[in-house]
């Protein structure tokens, strides 16, 4: 399966997603990454691999403009399955309509609890004792579609939100390539808002 990555930032989900192609752990290719800000560390690391990559800055573009330039450098690499990793900006009707119900995204928190940016922030604020992360499909609201698979880690009284967010992430790195996975093998359907996922056969 050809992937699409989208991000705005460091890009370790997509280096991991990229690892466990490497290691055979994921039956797919990354077949281009886009990002919107040029200074993107994300871009450094598909430069390193040898992955195609292409900047399409935002600033100064509206939504749907930049939306029409990721779609066609999307299509232009047959890109079946679109990975938003750390993409910081919300998808126009027009996208996801182009790649309907084929576009994920992971989220740092359990979903539904704390959308939105700075979710550790926000689950330490609250005091919650679980937190965690959510791999899920792209709809056009903020972190609300269908969810694939979510990971739960504690919240020690000590955290702070960069120890909370280490935990989380290390969890980010696992169940991304592993919804991936499991879309690529078929083993997903979708009832109404609930995915099920059966278990793999290998
Ligand atoms: C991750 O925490 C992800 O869940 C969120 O943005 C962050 C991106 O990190 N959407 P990275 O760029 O993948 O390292």
């Amino acid at each position: 399966m050809r992937l699409g990555v989208l991000l705005s930032g460091r890009g370790s989900n997509f280096e991991a997603i990229a690892n466990s192609i490497a290691q055979g752990r994921l039956d797919a290719e990354i077949a281009v990454v886009i990002s919107n800000r040029p200074s993107a560390g994300g871009l450094e690391i598909a430069r390193q691999r040898g992955i195609p990559l292409r900047v399409i800055p935002s600033a100064g573009l509206n939504r749907e403009a930049w939306d029409r330039l990721a779609i066609e450098e999307l299509q232009t690499h047959g890109v079946e399955l679109v990975c938003l990793a750390g993409f910081m900006r919300l998808l126009s009707a027009g996208f996801i309509r182009a790649f309907s119900g084929r576009i994920l995204n992971i989220h740092p928190s359990l979903l539904p609890a704390f959308p939105g940016l700075d979710a550790q922030k926000q689950a330490l604020d609250y005091g919650v004792k679980i937190a965690g992360c959510t791999v899920h499909y792209v709809d056009e609201a903020l972190d609300s579609g269908p969810i694939l698979l979510q990971s739960a880690v504690p919240v020690f009284d000590d955290d702070t939100v960069d120890t909370l967010s280490a935990r989380i992430l290390a969890q980010e790195h696992s169940i991304y390539s592993r919804a991936i996975q499991a879309i690529v093998e078929g083993r997903v359907t979708l009832e109404g808002r609930t995915v099920r996922i059966r278990e793999s056969e290998k």
